[in-house]
């Protein structure tokens, strides 16, 4: 245990973390000192982001070319950690390209917060003192949304949720908010704590709420995350016989039917459909993390959504009907374009110019097709090759890496296992054959 570490400079943190945990505390003081930004104001920028930092942590961040969204073409930035995600994107990107590409549509952009409180007077006379409440709330925090007005954005709706028959006195102010370019955390809590301590008062202040005996207490106030009115729609669609490409050794009638079927499983089996979703935000969060948005927040909906009639199920839908292919995704997803890290970060700030400086609605857009690339990618893998010859391939990269193979064993490996089965095992067994085979004539050499 240790107190005071967050007042340590950072030195200090290294130091004490070297000497605790590390078995040699200067290499890896050293180390991680190496993955230091050279530009020390970027540094200082980068720290500013959380707390007691000591280093950087790194990812990797690709590139998808190719993708046509709307008509548009886009290369899009993905920062993600597990190998074949990218080039799978990239892969459905282009075949997409050719039949039409992606289509995109924002069918809404509200969001919404609450706050949670507890009335132990009558329900109507709280429902009968809504409007007064809410000129109140709005005019109090006018300060806040002033801004946010000139930009088209704001406070929609409040309403009041009886939800006394779950919980004794609980109530909410449901509150919809249009938070523009912005994802709108900072605003849209900043309004909701205003509209807490407000609606305190009002309720201490103005008859008949202030009467003896009943009392108003405000429990908390944050927004939701479950933004279902904030949708993106997302779809590919083609005549089937188009898709031969896309069956590898399949034709195409089986392969639209058998990826259809595919989709229609992850539909019904919740265990199925968490592979399937997750191979969906494969790519979401791969671009939500290189445009800092807050991937937690979009997971969360995302997978809230995904069991909104009560049972977990795929994102994504299918059919094959009058011979076309059509595969789309509605998907809410909160992202913004202003604000946040989103301009702080320079990855973020470079990925968004190489998108064009979007808007929210086109990140959301651009966003959702990645996932839907990802997801088609995926599936298409699954009801063909299986997904474990390309993905081991793709990893054997890192197998060699972590058995510390030279750029010259690397590519011999590759090539050596270009037609063969993939694994921890048979990588260590040839690097070690290779490399025995090699020190033999120069064992003779020497003699
Ligand atoms: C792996 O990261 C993602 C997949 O498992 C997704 C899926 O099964 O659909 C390949």
């Amino acid at each position: 245990m240790i107190s005071g570490f967050s007042r340590l400079s950072k030195e200090e943190k290294l130091d004490w973390i070297a000497e605790q945990f590390f078995e040699n505390p200067q290499v890896s003081i050293d180390e991680l000192k190496s993955f230091w930004h050279p530009d020390a104001e970027q540094q200082r920028i980068l720290d500013g982001f959380s707390e007691n930092t000591v280093s950087n942590h790194f990812l990797p961040f690709g590139i998808a070319p190719n993708f046509v969204i709307n008509g548009e073409v886009y290369a899009v930035p993905m920062v993600i950690e597990e190998s074949s995600v990218v080039a799978a994107a990239a892969s459905a990107a282009k075949f997409w390209s050719k039949r039409g590409g992606f289509h995109a549509k924002v069918l809404s952009t509200r969001k919404v917060g609450q706050v949670h409180f507890t009335w132990t007077g009558k329900g109507e006379t709280l429902k009968a003192a809504m409007p007064a409440i809410e000129q109140q709330l709005r005019e109090d925090t006018r300060h806040i949304t002033t801004n946010m007005e000139k930009r088209g954005g704001g406070i929609q709706d409040i309403e009041l949720v009886d939800l006394t028959e779950e919980e004794p006195g609980y109530y909410q102010l449901r509150v919809t908010f249009e938070t523009c370019d912005s994802m709108g955390a900072n605003f849209i809590n900043s309004v909701l704590e205003e509209f807490g301590m407000s609606l305190q008062r009002f309720a201490s202040i103005h008859e008949p709420l202030n009467q003896e005996g009943t009392s108003l207490e405000i429990i908390m106030a944050i927004l939701s995350n479950y933004t279902p009115e904030c949708v993106v729609r997302t779809w590919v669609e083609c005549p089937v016989e188009d898709l031969e490409a896309g069956g590898q050794n399949m034709d195409a009638d089986t392969f639209a039917q058998k990826f259809a079927k595919a989709i229609r499983i992850a539909q019904i089996d919740p265990y199925r459909a968490t592979t399937h979703n997750k191979g969906i935000f494969n790519g979401i969060d791969s671009v939500v993390l290189a445009t800092a948005n807050d991937f937690r927040a979009i997971e969360a909906c995302g997978h809230a959504y995904a069991a909104r009639d009560g049972r977990y199920r795929s994102l994504s839908s299918c059919t094959v009907e009058d011979g076309v292919f059509k595969f789309w995704m509605d998907l809410p997803l909160a992202v913004g374009t202003v604000g946040g890290l989103t301009r702080l970060h320079p990855i973020a700030r470079l990925s968004l110019e190489m998108l064009g400086q979007p808007g929210a609605e086109e990140l959301m857009m651009v966003i959702a097709a990645t996932g839907l690339a990802q997801n088609f990618a995926a599936v298409r893998s699954l009801v063909t090759t299986g997904i474990q010859k390309g993905h081991m391939k793709m990893h054997l990269l890192n197998m060699l890496n972590h058995l510390k193979a030279t750029p010259e064993e690397q590519e011999q490996a590759t090539s050596f296992f270009a037609d063969k089965v993939v694994s921890f095992t048979a990588v260590r067994d040839y690097l070690k054959q290779s490399r025995n085979d090699r020190l033999v004539p120069e064992h003779f050499l020497k003699k």
